[in-house]
């Protein structure tokens, strides 16, 4: 486009807005989950780690990556890789991730946007049935939830970066951060609500194996948005003069922040009504536990706040939920929506509006992969298994290519950007990084251990 590229208004802005792509509902559900299943405090200690010296590295290289090539990753990729074939793959690929997991992250928020309906409807008996989400997934009502999120998708998208997705992540993270303070009052205060904080963090190191800390780093970087060219992206808007390195130090601190409270809000939730609960027991998924097990728990929770005050807390958990899912959902649409912006050459309305029929089709071909049309649950069948075009998208996407995304960004800082090329671009917004511990050590581990370790999880899921 021959207008200038457009640019978050403020570091603030620009951190709210990558901290609204990173926290997500992985943060609220999954984490706390995985960490009470999997050692408690002790899976929070290796949680960290690999935040702290595995995904900032890799974090700070998609963001100066971005601001350096002010593209998208498919643009990134071709213009600081020289036009070569290799890295247009990688740029490739690194669009085409976002843009399917997009239609699995829309499928749940489509779901969500149902059940916080639901919720402020007062329906908490229906929702709570032990059939009721069996049901929900497998009938066309869903049409009309994916029409309002398409809505509020596209109503901030937009806007553009100032006046959409900013502005958007203004309002809708600090509400973020109220309603789950208030969650997290509301249900420490409820009997047993102690025993859920003690299975969440007292450590447990018997629980520590090669598969947890797998689990731990996999959740970290997917939890942070790598791999996903979404802070590619958001870079690509950051002002010059602004500071990279804090900003993106921020970042991970807020993500982890609010997973870390997180846990204080669902871990005291199970156990207050579920005191026997078995931790070992509770659902892997994020889906089950999202639309099965916590409609329960606020059904439940009438006998002791109520019905109203049941039906308000189930209003305001969905809509955390709802909330934390649609700044996710904006970003990672923002990805293929600015590659054909620039590659097309024309309006964000035009790329929006033909991102929307794409990406409607597709969510619809996900959403009846239920049973609801035969051909989409059965897209696949491998090792007896019968694989809907839903868990298709998530095994290939979530579970493989992330690392790989993230192991192309480390060999292509490497071999092609080369090391003091990102150096150079961190420093900007930040002199005192070129000579900093902090730079020593992201430029060793972009080009030793850290490739060599997300290719390790690659090699495993595959
Ligand atoms: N970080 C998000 C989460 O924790 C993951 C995500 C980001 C998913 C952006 C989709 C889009 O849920």
């Amino acid at each position: 486009m021959s207008t200038q590229r457009e640019q978050f208004s403020s570091k603030l802005g620009f951190i709210l807005a990558a901290a609204g792509s990173a926290v997500g509902i992985g943060n609220l559900v999954g984490f706390p989950v995985a960490a009470t299943k999997n050692g408690g405090g002790a899976f929070l200690l290796i949680y960290a780690a690999f935040v702290l010296f595995i995904c900032l590295p890799v974090m700070l290289a998609e963001m100066g990556l971005g601001r350096r090539a002010q593209r998208s990753p498919y643009g990134s990729y071709d213009a600081l890789g020289g036009g070569t074939k290799r890295w247009k793959i990688a740029g490739f690929l690194a669009t085409l991730t976002p843009f399917m997991i997009a239609i699995f992250y829309m499928v749940i928020t489509v779901w969500i946007f149902g059940y916080l309906f639901q919720s402020v409807s007062g329906n908490l008996s229906a929702i709570a049935a032990d059939d009721y989400f069996g049901k929900f997934v497998n009938n066309y009502s869903f049409v009309f939830y994916l029409a309002a999120v398409t809505v509020i998708v596209n109503l901030i998208l937009v806007g553009g970066v100032r006046s959409g997705i900013e502005r958007a992540s203004k309002i809708l993270m600090p509400a973020l951060f109220i309603m789950l303070i208030m969650l997290v009052i509301f249900v420490l205060t409820l009997d047993n609500a102690s025993t859920g904080v003690q299975f969440y963090l007292v450590p447990d190191f018997t629980q520590i194996d090669s598969t947890v800390v797998n689990g731990a780093l996999s959740q970290a970087f997917f939890s942070l948005s790598l791999g996903m060219g979404i802070l590619i992206t958001y870079g690509s808007y950051f002002r010059r003069s602004d500071d990279i390195v804090t900003s993106g130090k921020l970042v991970a601190l807020t993500d982890t922040a609010v997973a870390f409270t997180a846990g204080l809000m669902t871990l005291p939730a199970i156990f207050a009504i579920y005191p026997d609960t078995n931790p070992e027991t509770l659902s892997d998924s994020s889906v089950s536990m999202i639309f099965s097990f916590f409609p329960k728990i606020f059904l439940a929770l009438q006998a002791s706040v109520g019905y109203i005050g049941a039906s308000i807390a189930a209003s305001i958990f969905f809509l955390l939920m709802f909330v934390a899912a649609i700044t996710s959902l904006v970003s990672i649409i923002e990805v293929p929506t600015a590659a054909i912006i620039e590659k097309r050459n024309i309006s964000r309305k035009r790329a929006l509006f033909f991102m929307g029929i794409v990406v409607t089709i597709l969510t619809i071909v996900a959403a009846t992969s239920f049973g609801l049309i035969p051909l989409f649950s059965k897209f696949v069948v491998y090792a007896g298994m019968d694989k809907s075009v839903f868990d298709v998208i998530y095994d290939v996407f979530y579970d493989t290519i992330l690392p790989l995304n993230g192991l192309l960004i480390c060999l292509f800082v490497r071999a092609r950007w080369k090391r003091d090329k990102l150096t150079a671009e961190l420093s900007e917004g930040n002199p005192n990084y070129a000579t900093s511990f902090l730079e020593k050590y992201v430029s060793f581990a972009i080009g030793t251990f850290i490739p060599l370790i997300l290719a390790l999880v690659f090699i495993n899921t595959v």
